[in-house]
């Protein structure tokens, strides 16, 4: 059961023996595709809100034998994963169900260590939401209610202290007509950023005479 909207696991240049963490991680089909791509020494970590899709992953995952994968119930504006403590995070078609999408950059940014990378499949849209969509449950559902506008989106990566922001792949996913007559575009987008690296402080004394 893969509900995603691009391939973050294709562009996120996992490596062996990395800690990978999955924003929204459903029933589990990137963690999978990521726990062979870092194999056994390293491990994929899946969160999402919905229990039912915790329970179902856990018993894919045990079905299928995979030993370096764990699910975690929680919120991606809450994550349950300890500061500066993986490697990648990946997500696909998730913060744009978040209503509070500052909170869940500012999140990634704290658990992943420096240097470390995160590559997000997500739905964007290329003009502002319409209030008509922004009230519809059944186009939250569709992953267009909640979508930013893509600079916006990409503004809250680089807001949250994300560096290097750059789009991979982009497609388009719907059009949607609402009751004005006018057409609404929504995009799948893959982007990938860097949380910086730690500056080494500069050794008193080493700084050039005034
Ligand atoms: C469209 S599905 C994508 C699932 C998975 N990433 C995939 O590609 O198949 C969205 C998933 O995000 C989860 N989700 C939505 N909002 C969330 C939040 N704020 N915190 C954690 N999980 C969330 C849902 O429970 C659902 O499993």
């Amino acid at each position: 059961m893969g509900l995603g909207c691009g391939s973050p696991t294709a562009v996120a240049s996992l490596k062996k023996g990395e800690v990978v963490l999955d924003l929204g991680s459903g029933a589990g089909i990137d963690v999978f595709i990521a726990a062979g791509k870092v194999g056994p020494k390293g491990k994929v970590i899946g969160v999402d809100m919905t229990k039912e899709m915790v329970t179902r992953a856990k018993r894919l995952a045990r079905a299928n034998g995979f030993r370096n994968v764990e699910f975690r119930l929680g919120e991606i504006e809450k994550l349950p994963v300890d500061d500066s403590s993986v490697d990648t995070i990946i997500s696909n078609c998730v913060i744009n169900l978040s209503t509070d999408k500052d909170r869940v950059f500012r999140e990634a940014h704290r658990v992943l260590k420096p240097g470390g990378r995160l590559t997000v499949s997500d739905i964007v849209s290329e003009k502002p939401v319409p209030a008509a969509l922004r009230n519809d449950m059944d186009a939250w559902s569709a992953c267009i209610a909640g979508a930013l506008e893509r600079r916006d989106y990409l503004g809250k990566m680089a807001d949250a202290g994300f560096g290097k922001v750059e789009v991979t792949a982009e497609r388009d996913f719907y059009v949607e007509t609402v009751e004005d007559g006018q057409k609404h575009r929504f995009l799948s987008v893959t982007v990938r950023a860097h949380k910086p690296r730690e500056r080494r402080a500069r050794p008193a004394g080493s700084g050039k005479a005034a």
